[in-house]
Formats: structure tokens, C-alpha cells, sequence
């Protein structure tokens, strides 16, 4: 394809003007002002719209699109055990690969081309990434409630034949990573473990961390030191780490996690409506922390937008903290994007420059929202939203674009999910 008279995000997170864009091979292969001589086939007429480099959703679980709506106004923990379990002990193979369909399918719509995923299910997740064309880096979540060995745990045999599978599978595409759920999900012997593991085998990590103040509270007492400290202890940071939330943090949390370069995937949607609280953004800004942006799984969000994520990021430092020129547009396009694709170790993508993969999104600027075009970068960010992407493209490919995905047929996946969440929660309630 080649984009003509396009606005375009540089590198330098700076709007720029291009005559023409070719894309080529899964890459970006020319930006410039005169015509290319090579056919780059399609050509797209880019007048009042902006090319960006497409989001990285840095956590998620992207089967619990299945939950939307079903557990509403409730604290982490009664959210978990009341709704949340009793649901997913219901869910069965094929329900988390439609669920996940329609997860990418919401994730395509917005410009999103690739996401950080933790959950069970991991043969429907990689099943669906691989139907959808969208990129993801799957961590299958790790639990242990007793000391032993971790190969006995049924988690990390589905983890450890995930990995053996489907590492770098779809032309790179699907990344597995090792996922430890969180600290009070596990023993400290089991995170040693992971850690020694997760280290021969040369993978990224993902853990949720310091979500609430109560996980922060209890681990003092069991451990005498932080989540992020034990962690830390555990040599879990060792390998390139996403670690979720990390609203409760202290300096020397923070001091670590730099030390370490672990990439924070901070969810502001999720932690406001399970009233986690709110991370300190630009604390981590100042220390020099990569900072992603996550949407966290649908049941605590409740959609998987990642221009209304930009826009809660970049707004509730602002007002906790009384200083509006904190944490700016521009920081939160860089966290959505570049950070994002770095998280995940993908490291040619994420930018719009030549060689970089062709993983791009097409924002409209037609909308009476996005004008006057005084500050285009600021109207995306505090006026736009998801529904303004009218494309967007993995490794070159349009995988959707003005409402239709190229991939798979949307009704079909709308009137499974439907349907089976009908049947699934007609069983919850038969079981209470
Ligand atoms: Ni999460």
C-alpha cells in the first residue's frame, strides 16, 4: 500500500507532513516527498487523516470479553471470588476462543495491532491470534498455593507447551512469554522457580503488581519486604518483565524497577473501577521507567479502547497530582506505542520510520470533535477515541478497515459470544 499526502507520527512523537508512505513486505519502505519509482500497489488517499503507529495493549485477557457487564461495582477481591471464579469455572475452550475473537475484533477497531495477553486458554487465545492476523505476546498466568516442585503444576506444563509450540509462530506474530499471576496468587518458592526457568529459556515475563494497597499490606506481613522487592528477590526481574498496575509503589519500588528496566503496564481504567486507586504516572516518568498503557481484561474496564485509556492516563496525573503540565500528549502516544512494542520485545516496531514493521492505524480527522486542527496530537488524545480509526494494518496487512475486518466475519463472532455467554451464566446461576 502506499499512503499519499498523509500527516504522520515521526519517531519524535512530533506530527510531520509525507507526500507518500510505501509499505512493502511487512515493513515500512519509503517516506519522502517525491513519487517512488516501485509499485507499491494500492495507493490511499490520506487527506484529513493521520497515520499513527498502531497501540500495544499492554494487559489484558482478552478472553474475558466473555464477562462484559457481569460483575459491576465491586472491590478486587469480592469481584474475584463472587463473579469472576464462578464464571470462569464455566467457561470451556471454544467459549475463550470466540470470546477472544470478539476481544481482537473491539482491539482492530481501535487501532490496537498487538497485545500483551495473560490467561488460561492459551490453545483458543493462540488459535484466534492466529484467525485475526493481530500480533500477541501470551503468557499462560502461573498459580501455586503449596511449596514443591513447579513442573508438578498444571499451569506451568500448559505454559512450558505453549512455549514449545508456538514461540515466534504466524511469522513472529505470537510470542510466548512466562506469566506469574501476581504475588498473593503464589508461593515464594514456586517465583524462584519461575525465575530460574523463565531465565534458561530466555522469555519475557508478565506478572500483575501492587495493584491494590491490601496486596501491598499482606505481603509485608508474609514476606516482610514489597511485591516488588520479592520479586525482585526472587530473580524474577532478571528477564525483560511486563509488570501490571504498580499503583502502590514506594521510591524504592520504583528505584528497582528501573535498575531492572522492567517495563510498568499501568491500567488506569481497570484500577478506578475496582477503586484500586491511581499510579503515579509521573513518578515513574521522572525516574526514567518505561511506562506502557494496558486495558486490562474487559470484566474491570469495561471496553478495550486504548485512545480512552491515553486519555485517562494522561488526565489523572493532572488533577491527583494539581499540575496539568504533567504527563503530556505526546507521553502517553509514546507509552501507547513505541513503550509498548519495546514491553513486548519487539523492537523494529512501534515507530513510523523506514524499516520499522508496518504495524500502523489510520485516525479520521472528519469529526466536529477533531476540529479546529489547532493542535491535531492533542484533539486525537483529549477529544478522539476508538471510533475514530478507519484502518489499521499488521506487518502490512489491513486486517480492518471503515467497519470490516478482512479476517474473520464479525456476526458469526458477535452471535457465538452472545450465545454462549447466555448458556454460561444460566449455569453460574444454576450452581449458586
Ligand atoms: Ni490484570
Amino acid at each position: 500500500m502506499l499512503f499519499k499526502n498523509i500527516a504522520y507520527l515521526n519517531p519524535d512523537f512530533e506530527l510531520q507532513q509525507a507526500q507518500y508512505i510505501g509499505v512493502k513486505d511487512g515493513k515500512i519502505a519509503f517516506i519522502g516527498d517525491a513519487c517512488p519509482e516501485e509499485d507499491f500497489g494500492e495507493v490511499y488517499d490520506g487527506a484529513n487523516k493521520v497515520l499513527l503507529p498502531g497501540f500495544y495493549n499492554s494487559h489484558a485477557h482478552s478472553p474475558m470479553t466473555l464477562l462484559r457487564g457481569w460483575a459491576e461495582n465491586l472491590p478486587l477481591q469480592r469481584w474475584l471470588e463472587e463473579k469472576v471464579f464462578p464464571f470462569e469455572d464455566n467457561i470451556h475452550g471454544e467459549d475463550a476462543y470466540w470470546g477472544t475473537l470478539l476481544t481482537i475484533a473491539e482491539m482492530l477497531k481501535c487501532g490496537t495491532v498487538s497485545f500483551t495477553d495473560m490467561y488460561f486458554f492459551g490453545d483458543d487465545v493462540v488459535k484466534a491470534v492466529d484467525k485475526s492476523g493481530i500480533k500477541c505476546n501470551f503468557g499462560r498466568a502461573i498459580v501455586s498455593f503449596a511449596d514443591g516442585d513447579i513442573q508438578d503444576i498444571q499451569s506451568f506444563k500448559e505454559s512450558e507447551a505453549l512455549l514449545k509450540e508456538f514461540q515466534g509462530a504466524f511469522d513472529g506474530r505470537m510470542k510466548i512469554d512466562m506469566s506469574l499471576h501476581a504475588e498473593y496468587t503464589n508461593r515464594r518458592t514456586i517465583m524462584e522457580q519461575f525465575a530460574e526457568i523463565a531465565k534458561a529459556h530466555n522469555v519475557h515475563a508478565h506478572i500483575h503488581l501492587s495493584e491494590t494497597e491490601k496486596e501491598n499490606r499482606e505481603c509485608m506481613e508474609r514476606h516482610g519486604m514489597s511485591p516488588t522487592a520479592l520479586f525482585n528477590a526472587c530473580g524474577v526481574f532478571d528477564v525483560p518483565t511486563t509488570a501490571a498496575h504498580c499503583v502502590w509503589l514506594s521510591d524504592e519500588d520504583r528505584e528497582i524497577l528501573k535498575a531492572k528496566d522492567v517495563t510498568v503496564a499501568t491500567c488506569p481504567a481497570s484500577n478506578l473501577k475496582l477503586g484500586s486507586g491511581i499510579c503515579d504516572v509521573q513518578a515513574l516518568l521522572d525516574k526514567g521507567i518505561r511506562v506502557a498503557i494496558g486495558t486490562d481484561g474487559v470484566a474491570s474496564n469495561n471496553n478495550l479502547d486504548m485512545l480512552r485509556e491515553m486519555y485517562l492516563c494522561a488526565l489523572l496525573p493532572k488533577g491527583s497530582k494539581h499540575r496539568p503540565e504533567i504527563v503530556s500528549e505526546k507521553d502517553v502516544l509514546k507509552m501507547a506505542t513505541l513503550n509498548g512494542a519495546i514491553g513486548q520485545g519487539r523492537m523494529d516496531s512501534g515507530k513510523i520510520e523506514v524499516g520499522a514493521r508496518a504495524d500502523l492505524a489510520v485516525i479520521s480527522l472528519d469529526g466536529p470533535h477533531m476540529y479546529p486542527a489547532t493542535d491535531v496530537l492533542c484533539n486525537i488524545v483529549y477529544a478522539g477515541s476508538g471510533a475514530d480509526v478507519v484502518l489499521t494494518m499488521v506487518d502490512g496487512k489491513v486486517v480492518y478497515a471503515d467497519g470490516e475486518y478482512k479476517t474473520f466475519d464479525i456476526e458469526r463472532v458477535k452471535f457465538e459470544v452472545q450465545k454462549r455467554t447466555q448458556h454460561i451464566i444460566k449455569e453460574v446461576k444454576s450452581h449458586a
